[in-house]
């Protein structure tokens, strides 16, 4: 990483993206975000630069253009990036099979390519747990084997992960670090950044809070006939902020390295699983508001269960989660209520 303090951020007005950027500025960095909005709202860049009280630099444009992406390289003198860009639906991955491998995989050879062309060394990529489908052993470690993907979005970790390996073997000074992120909840405490799911929300807690605001008539549990205590799966549930801190850590761990060529990956969860009916209670104790539920059928796909075994993070990276489920989940509340700034 060169002496400068410019952080590329692709995808930055995305929902981890956008609280990724506060931390960043929070801890010196200066980002530099390049979003196309397919999945974000350009409003929630204001947000981010209201609770920082500064001006922040976004780039409307997409990182599959490397005409885009070298005239930023070229303007702006970036040390590292953080790459979120990716479209992120599971089930559209399966419709749309071409649209997930044409976006995943060609954003992040484009933004390597031109990394290599520019000496720019240092990158953090968002993976996903769902690269463990369902785990054989629970928690799952770095070395727990990855399964077979079971969609088209879970393959695009998988080969993105692949790319990067390959690249920093054969590609001299190369340092990257893929992050494999467990299931992200919860907003910034200022209740002013948050997901920002367009239509119906597919992940449990923006779903939750939305049948808690009246959007959504009641939610529907897929199944409660798991092998798990109260029959409903079970996930690791990460605050954010959480999440946020680590690609700072991340970051700050690779200008540490004294060698080149280095990768790794890391698990970022909490290491403890909840159950939806657990996040469901937990939602509705902590905001004391009533969320209308009923039990429905299985969902097709789902695991009954996965969490993380989080030792590696904290031992290499000196990197741990610290906030609570029922602060992620006061945070969600907080920031759903924010929302009609947004309609
Ligand atoms: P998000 O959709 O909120 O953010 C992604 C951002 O990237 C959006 O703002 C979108 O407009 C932008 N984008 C997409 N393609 C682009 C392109 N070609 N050029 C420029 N911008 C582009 O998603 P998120 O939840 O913040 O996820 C960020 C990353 O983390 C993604 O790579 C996702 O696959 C990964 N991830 C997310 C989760 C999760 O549950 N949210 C879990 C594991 C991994
Ligand atoms: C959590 C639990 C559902 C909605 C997905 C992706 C994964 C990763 C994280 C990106 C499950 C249950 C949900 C609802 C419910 N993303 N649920 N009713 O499926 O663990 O992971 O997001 O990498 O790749 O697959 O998250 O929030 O959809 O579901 O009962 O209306 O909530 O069955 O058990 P999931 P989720």
């Amino acid at each position: 990483m060169s002496n400068s303090n410019k952080v590329l951020v692709t995808g930055g007005a995305g929902y981890i993206g956008s609280h990724t950027v506060v931390s960043l500025v929070q801890a010196g960095f200066t980002p530099i975000i390049l979003d196309n909005f397919s999945n974000s709202d350009p409003a929630v860049i204001d947000n981010v630069m209201e609770i920082l009280q500064q001006k922040i630099t976004c780039i409307d444009g997409d990182c599959r253009s490397a005409e885009l992406t070298e005239s930023i390289f070229k303007d702006h003198n970036i040390s590292g990036v953080i790459h979120f860009a990716a479209s992120k639906a599971v089930g559209e991955s399966v419709e749309k099979p071409l649209l997930y491998y044409g976006n995943n995989l060609l954003s992040l050879v484009t933004v390597m390519e031109t990394m290599k062309k520019f000496g720019v060394t240092d990158l953090v990529f968002s993976s996903s747990c769902t690269v463990y489908g369902q785990p054989d052993k629970l928690p799952v470690t770095e070395e727990t084997e990855r399964k077979p993907a079971a969609s088209p979005y879970g393959n695009t970790k998988k080969i993105c992960e692949d790319i990067i390996s390959d690249v920093v073997q054969s590609e001299t000074g190369f340092r990257a670090i893929s992050l494999r992120y467990f299931n992200p909840i919860g907003a910034h405490p200022s209740g002013s950044i948050g997901e920002l799911p367009i239509g119906v929300p597919n992940n449990l807690v923006p779903f939750v809070s939305q049948t808690a605001a009246g959007i959504r008539e009641s939610i529907t549990v897929f199944g409660d006939d798991y092998n798990t205590p109260d029959g409903t799966c079970i996930r690791d549930y990460i605050h954010v902020m959480d999440l946020a801190d680590a690609h700072v850590r991340s970051l700050l761990f690779l200008t540490e390295q004294p060698d080149e060529n280095y990768y790794n990956m890391f698990n970022l969860g909490t290491g403890k699983g909840n159950s939806v009916m657990e996040v469901l209670k937990c939602f509705e104790e902590v905001n004391a508001i009533p969320v209308n539920y009923q039990i429905g059928p299985r969902r097709s796909g789902d695991i009954e269960q996965i969490y993380a075994n989080v030792y590696k993070a904290e031992n290499i990276l000196g990197w741990k989660a610290t906030r609570t489920m029922p602060e992620a989940l006061a945070d969600t509340w907080k920031w759903q209520q924010s929302l009609k700034k947004f309609s």
